[in-house]
């Protein structure tokens, strides 16, 4: 079922998405070399509580999943999503996801970043695609598209800079649950799905693979990584619909 958000409601998650904003930066400025993943948990989840918010996704189980452990899904390299915080030790050049969600009052905010220890020029074209391609999805995030507008923007601006997009995984509504409907792929045809409402508040998340879009789970029963062994990128924020337009909730 989609929900529909009022004024109020658009407001409230708005300010989960200013302190799950303001959670990835300080995860971001963790993310130096030496660090371990757990050191860039801990940092966002001492700001989400520090502001009397909930790490929503630690505990959080779909059906008979091991709960995950963490505030954040953080996830390296040739991990995609939902890696797990970890003692592993961040080097020069890794390529580091980091996605959070915070909730107060039954109000949720979604957002990812993708984060480069150091330099990698490689990881760092495939991120700023990545980001964009968000951006050329959230032109379509207009009412009266279609959600599967959003989804051919992003898939189109993806391989036209000869990378490809995870099909397993999606965006979704988010706002009173941290999943809600509808799913948002990140490929297809345009003109499918839901039309786009007034009052809609989505996650749209581009999930990006250097190379093959072949992903497999790992021993741990969360992590996603790259069959290839290439590098992942993921970038996503809270949007809601207005009869303004998009308005992103997740980047101040
Ligand atoms: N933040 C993820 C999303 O975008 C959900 C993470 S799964 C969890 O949908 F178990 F970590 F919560
Ligand atoms: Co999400």
């Amino acid at each position: 079922m989609i929900t529909l958000k009022s004024e109020r409601e658009i407001k409230l998650i708005k300010e989960a998405g200013h302190i799950v904003y303001l959670a990835l930066m300080a995860a971001g400025e963790a993310c130096v070399v030496g660090a371990t993943t757990k050191d860039v948990d801990k940092a966002a989840e001492d700001l989400i509580v520090a502001h009397g918010y909930n790490p929503s996704c630690k505990g959080y189980a779909e059906g008979d999943e091991i709960p995950f452990p963490a505030c954040c899904c953080i996830s390296v390299n040739d991990e995609i999503i939902h890696g797990i915080p970890s003692d592993r030790k961040l080097q020069e050049g890794d390529v580091v996801k980091v996605d959070i969600v915070a909730d107060k009052d039954g109000y949720f905010a979604d957002a990812a970043r993708t984060f480069i220890v150091g330099e990698n020029p490689e990881g760092e074209k495939l991120a700023e695609v990545t980001k964009q391609s968000f951006f050329e999805g959230l032109k379509y995030a207009k009412v009266g598209n279609r959600i599967s507008d959003i989804s051919h923007a992003i898939q189109e601006y993806v391989e036209k800079n000869g990378y490809s997009v995870l099909r397993e995984f999606q965006g979704h509504g988010v706002g009173i649950a941290m999943h809600e409907d509808p799913g948002i792929p990140n490929f297809g045809k345009p003109g499918k799905g839901p039309r786009i409402e007034e009052g809609m508040v989505l996650a749209i998340e581009p999930m990006v693979c250097q190379g093959r879009k072949e992903i497999m789970e790992s021993d741990d029963g969360w992590s996603i990584i790259t069959e290839d062994g290439s590098l992942g990128a993921h970038y996503e924020n809270t949007v809601a619909i207005t009869k303004n337009g998009p308005v992103v909730l997740t980047n101040e």
